[in-house]
This record gives structure tokens, sequence and C-alpha cells, in this order.
């Protein structure tokens, strides 16, 4: 399929497509709007070797909608001087401190900033540096994921709500300002259906944001757990994950109401750095 410049090459896997022929700070109408329904329609895709600046990668994002501030970093602060709406994902340590978040460890499958009551409907990450191995991107279709439940599976969980827990981030860190609370009952969150309908294709979606304090609401604690297992059980199959080995240059836009995505660890001696934007979205309604 192309458009009059882009080529769209599928990942042939049941997620991500690669976008070639285009130089993202330079995008005609026709150009984003062939990106745009690329994304719906892929969920996640991918650029290779772009040269943005800061400014240019803010541009960008911004013609998918309002950017929404990035999560305060693992040390308080946030990062990129003058962009408040950059988050930094990084190893790399600066005269003792952080350059960014997620360190060097495995990023546990999850969705972004779930755990707000209006959650970003979109990610990008851009690749500054990457290690010569491992810090590999995993995607996962929550479209198909709904699909390939049960129907009983379907039906319990359609008016069901679930907490997506505030407390740790996807590299199990404490966020700022918050305790450690490991009781799914008690850890602070917000709730969400369990099955929305994405706001732009309508399509029904499993949403579960992430796993480790997750709790169904109202179920005794025992059974939201052996439940929640059962639903990760169908989020985490191979048939609907999609890897992404890092370049520098890269440029991955992923859909947060259709997928979640968890990262290998990698050698912390080596550097990896990447820039990241959200995109403000909706909050999420059921179906
Ligand atoms: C993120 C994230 C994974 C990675 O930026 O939201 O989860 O590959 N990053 O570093
Ligand atoms: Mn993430």
């Amino acid at each position: 399929m192309t458009s009059p410049t882009i080529t769209i090459s599928p990942s042939g896997a049941a997620l991500g497509a690669e976008l070639r022929d285009v130089r993202l700070e330079n995008l005609s109408e026709e150009e984003f709007h062939a990106i745009h329904r690329a994304w719906l329609d892929h969920l996640v895709i991918l650029f290779r070797g772009q040269r943005l600046t800061d400014v240019d990668l803010i541009a960008f994002s911004r013609r998918f909608g309002e950017l929404d501030w990035a999560p305060v970093q693992e040390t308080g602060r946030r990062f990129v001087e003058g962009h408040p709406d950059f988050y930094v994902v990084s190893n790399v340590i600066e005269n003792g401190v952080p350059i960014g978040s997620l360190g060097a460890g495995e990023a546990v499958w999850h969705t972004d900033m779930s755990y707000l009551e209006v959650p970003p409907k979109a990610s990008m990450l851009y690749a500054l540096e990457v290690p010569p191995a491992g810090g590999n991107t995993y995607f996962c279709n929550m479209y198909r994921a709904y699909e390939s439940l049960p129907a009983s599976l379907q039906l319990r969980i359609s008016s069901l709500e679930l907490k997506h827990d505030a407390t740790y981030n996807s590299g199990g860190y404490v966020r700022q300002g918050l305790s450690a609370v490991d009781d799914p009952v008690a850890s602070p969150g917000v709730y969400h259906p369990l099955v929305c309908i994405h706001a732009e294709t309508g399509r029904k979606v499993l949403y579960l944001g992430r796993r480790r304090n997750a709790y169904i609401g109202g179920l005794p604690p025992a059974e939201s757990e052996a439940l929640l297992d059962e639903l990760w059980f169908y989020a985490s199959r191979d048939e609907i994950i999609w890897r992404h080995e890092w370049r520098v240059g890269d440029v991955v836009l992923w859909d947060n109401r259709c997928t979640m995505h968890r990262r290998d660890p990698f050698d912390p001696r080596s550097r990896r750095i990447l820039h990241r934007t959200q995109i403000k979205g909706q909050a999420p309604r059921s179906g």
C-alpha cells in the first residue's frame, strides 16, 4: 500500500508497520493523513533513519494532538530544560544523577500512564543512542487479546472495572511522592473499564495497564488475582506480539489504547538514550 510518497511495510506480525520514504521534520498534510491512517491500522509504526531535533520531535508529535506533560522522572526532575512534555528514557548516569528513567533492567508489560483518569492516547520514542545488544521493545495487540478470549470470559468482564496502580513504574521504581504499597486493594490508582471502546476505531479492546497491584473492583482479592492471571495469559501470547530492535534514528509511535509494551534488559555498562513524547487522549469508555 502506498500514498503518493510513503511506503507502508507491515511487520507480518499481529501489529506494527515500517513507513519508508518520509522525513518527519517536513511533512505535507497528505503525508500526515497517510501516517495517521497507518497508525490506526497497524497500532505501532516505525520510521527509521530520522535526524530530528527535540523541536522537530515535538512538532511531529503535536500533529496528533496536544501533548501531555511527561511523568516526573525517578529522580524527581523533569528533564529536558524548557520541554516539560519530554520524557527521557535512559540508563546513563551523569555526575551521579540518572539523566532519565527506567534504568537498564526489564520494563514489564504495561501501557503508558494508565493510572491517570485521562491517559495519553499515544507515545512516541526517538532513539538517540542504543546498546549493541538487548533493550528490544515488544508490543502486543489488545484488540486481538480481547477477540481471543472465550465468549464466557468476554461476558464476565464486560461490566467490570480495573484499578490501575499508580505506585510503581514499569521499571519497578516507586513513583515520585508515593510510598511502596503492595496491597492491590489499598494501593492508589484509578479505575477504568476492563473492556474499552477505542475512541477512533470504535473497536473493543482489553485494557489491562499493568499487572502489579492491579485490582478488579468489587471482587474478593483472590478472585481478582485469578481472573487477572487468566486475562494476562491471553494478553501475552506470542501470536499477538511484535518485537522491535532499535537503531539510532528510529522513531516509534504506538497507540496506548490498544497496545501494551515491554522492554528487555541490557548491559548497564552500555548507553541507551531515547526521548519520548506523549499525546493527550480521552478518558477510556466502556464497551
Ligand atoms: C516508554 C517505555 C520502553 C523502552 O518509554 O514508555 O516503556 O524501550 N520504554 O525503553
Ligand atoms: Mn512505557
